[in-house]
């Protein structure tokens, strides 16, 4: 038996390197190996407003992106959260068994909740809850994602580990696979801040969707330092960012990258880099074109990835059910 991973990803904003580097080039390479299940998550995606006809236009894009990147949904099985009902049944029993303080300690809802103040959603907090329930709902043994997850894959680990405790042996007990260079992917704009969805600063992130020009713009105008050496270093971030995301894409070792760029500026390095990039990703970009020429295929593709997980779901749930006394 291969063992189950399972992992999401937002429909919100566009998708950039970091979500590429961090989380999906791991699951393309992994996707032979393990039994994997990937998830546009959309009902994450309204713990903040969203206009309806974007969202769900932004979930097919999602998925197909997937799949042009190299996820055969053949082999794995991508679906959308709110295909399968499940996951909001869970999350709701999940929910009687996390105590307030696991949920006011996840750093995620301090930064997201501070922009919104008093306008905050419930869902918002409760979002660990469901990323929980997206977990322990197929019996997950190893979820690869960025470092910005762990916490909350933790939380899932914490949950499964109490709902066993009180009710008996139900939950696999999963564990966070976090890559060791790419897992946090800063900011171009401001590297002491990750890269993120956000559309408010247009030059902070590399959309997988970017024209190359674009890409070869945000790349050009990247904050460094003042310094000239090129090398890997993490007290200056900027440059660091750069040559981690150049060693992501061209899979050279560190000591090579360094010698390569021995003796020439940081505008040779972004030059070289935004080359590498725009390469990298145009094959992707070319599949995704064909992909979407006819829209009913990616419907028909997500249709096959629920049908394929939902006998997982519904085993797990109706288990959890009994064990609480429902029903
Ligand atoms: P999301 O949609 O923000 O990001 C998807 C994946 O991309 C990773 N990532 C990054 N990696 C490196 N550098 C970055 N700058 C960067 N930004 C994002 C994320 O760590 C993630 O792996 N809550 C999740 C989605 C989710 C989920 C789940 C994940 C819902 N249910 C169950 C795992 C298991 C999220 O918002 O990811």
């Amino acid at each position: 038996m291969k063992k189950r991973v399972f992992s999401g990803i937002q429909p919100t904003g566009d998708l950039h390197i970091g979500n590429y580097l961090g989380a999906i080039q791991h699951w393309v390479k992994i996707q032979h190996e393990y039994d994997c299940i990937f998830c546009v998550v959309d009902l994450h995606a309204i713990t903040v407003p969203q206009e309806p006809k974007a969202l769900k236009a932004k979930t097919r894009e999602v998925a197909a992106l997937l799949i042009a990147s190299g996820i055969d949904p053949k082999i794995a099985s991508v679906l959308v959260q709110s295909h399968i009902h499940e996951h909001s049944e869970l999350t709701w029993i999940l929910n009687c068994f996390i105590p307030m303080g696991w949920m006011r300690r996840m750093t995620q809802f301090k930064e997201k909740s501070q922009k919104q103040k008093e306008e905050v959603s419930t869902a918002l907090f409760d979002y660990p809850a469901l990323m929980a329930a997206d977990i322990l709902l197929y019996d997950t043994d190893e979820v690869p994602v960025g470092e910005d997850q762990k916490q909350h894959v933790e939380l899932a680990r914490d949950v499964a580990q109490r709902f066993n405790s009180i009710c008996g042996d139900t939950l696999i007990v999963p564990k966070a696979v976090i890559a060791e260079a790419g897992a946090r992917i800063m900011g171009l704009d401001d590297p002491t801040q990750k890269m993120s969805k956000s559309e408010e600063q247009p030059g902070r992130a590399i959309n997988l969707l970017d024209s190359p020009d674009d890409m070869r713009n945000k790349i050009m105008r990247a904050t460094t330092d003042s310094l000239r050496e090129i090398r890997f270093d993490e007290s200056r971030p900027g440059v660091n960012n750069l040559l981690v995301i150049y060693e992501q894409f061209t899979g050279q070792g560190r000591k090579e990258i360094e010698a390569r760029f021995e003796g020439k500026g940081y505008a040779d390095l972004k030059r070289e880099l935004a080359e590498v990039v725009v390469e990298g990703l145009s094959p992707m970009q070319a599949r995704y074109r064909e992909l979407t020429a006819d829209p009913s295929h990616i419907e028909r593709l997500l249709a096959e990835g629920a049908g394929k997980v939902r006998p997982i779901a519904e085993k797990t749930l109706a288990l959890v059910k009994e064990r609480v006394g429902l029903g």
